[in-house]
């Protein structure tokens, strides 16, 4: 197993302000060789390259694989998985810390992804999941990209945000247009009982998914995003917790550090 490099330098790979131009993305090599030759100082050892995917970093064995075939990827899931080389291993959380050759792609990648298609990527096993829902609301959409995914399968959904228009966003990220968002927030949720809510990322410390937790008067929250992490708030948790049986999670890939997944509650009552 690698050490952790010393304290202080966790989260340096993560590529903040990179502008994807050549000399942005050679600097960020350069302070990565940096980097790696600092941590390759204080171990006093060259820096350990990644681990074979047979070595006993999987504790012996591998996880079961989840992705489907290459060629029924979703765009954004393509996309990722050309990142890592086609290694489905390397979009799974536990890879991704020791495999440094994997770090700048994907550092740059979320960044541009997240913007261009969506926070959580979606994968054939969450969406078929979802689908089993129909009809959803969706709330806090953003560019729409799970929402024309579930649409292409059938599902019926509507989905809101509060900005389709990305009116809150820096300029530097232009948010593309998947799906007909329609502008709404929470109070939307109200006139919607009747259909499964699905929230993907609901913002993180904002009241926003747990006002929308207690204005749904329905039967099925889909959530995707982190329980403990980057999502919503404690009492939008502790709401779930109290009103709504865990029914299912479901594996997602995920972006190197993230632990998001959906989960499907379904309401105590019914
Ligand atoms: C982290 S982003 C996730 C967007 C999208 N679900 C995705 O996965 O790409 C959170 C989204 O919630 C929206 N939002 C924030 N507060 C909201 C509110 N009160 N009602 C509706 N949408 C809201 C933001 O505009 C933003 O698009």
């Amino acid at each position: 197993m690698i050490p952790d490099p010393s304290p202080g330098m966790s989260g340096i790979f993560i590529c903040s302000e990179c502008d994807f131009k050549p000399e942005g993305i050679k600097k960020h090599f350069q302070e990565r060789d940096a980097l790696l030759k600092k941590m390759a100082d204080v171990m006093g050892e060259k820096y350990p390259s990644p681990p074979s995917f047979d070595s006993d970093f999987w504790g012996g064995k591998k996880p079961e694989l989840i992705l489907e075939p290459k060629e029924e990827m979703n765009p954004y899931l393509a996309d990722v998985f050309s990142l890592v080389d086609g290694n489905e291993y390397a979009i799974r959380d536990q890879m991704l810390m020791s495999a440094s050759k994997y770090l700048m792609p994907l550092s740059i990648g979320r960044h541009r992804y997240v913007y261009k298609y969506a926070w959580a990527i979606p994968c054939k096993a969450a969406l078929e999941a979802i689908a089993k829902h129909s009809p959803i609301v969706e709330v806090g959409a953003g560019s729409g990209y799970w929402a024309s995914l579930l649409s292409k399968v059938g599902v019926d959904i509507i989905a809101y945000d509060i900005a389709p228009e990305n009116v809150h966003l820096s300029k530097k990220h232009h948010r593309w247009k998947w799906f007909d968002v329609k502008k709404g927030d929470e109070k939307s949720v109200a006139a919607h009982s009747d259909r499964a809510l699905f929230l993907c990322w609901p913002p993180y410390n904002e009241d926003m998914a747990f006002n929308c937790a207690k204005q749904y008067k329905g039967d099925v929250i889909l959530f995707i995003g982190e329980r403990n992490g980057c999502t919503g708030t404690e009492e939008f948790f502790d709401y779930l917790d109290e009103h709504f049986e865990l029914e299912d999670s479901i594996e997602l890939p995920v972006w190197l550090g993230l632990h998001d997944a959906l989960y499907i509650y379904r309401h105590k009552k019914s």
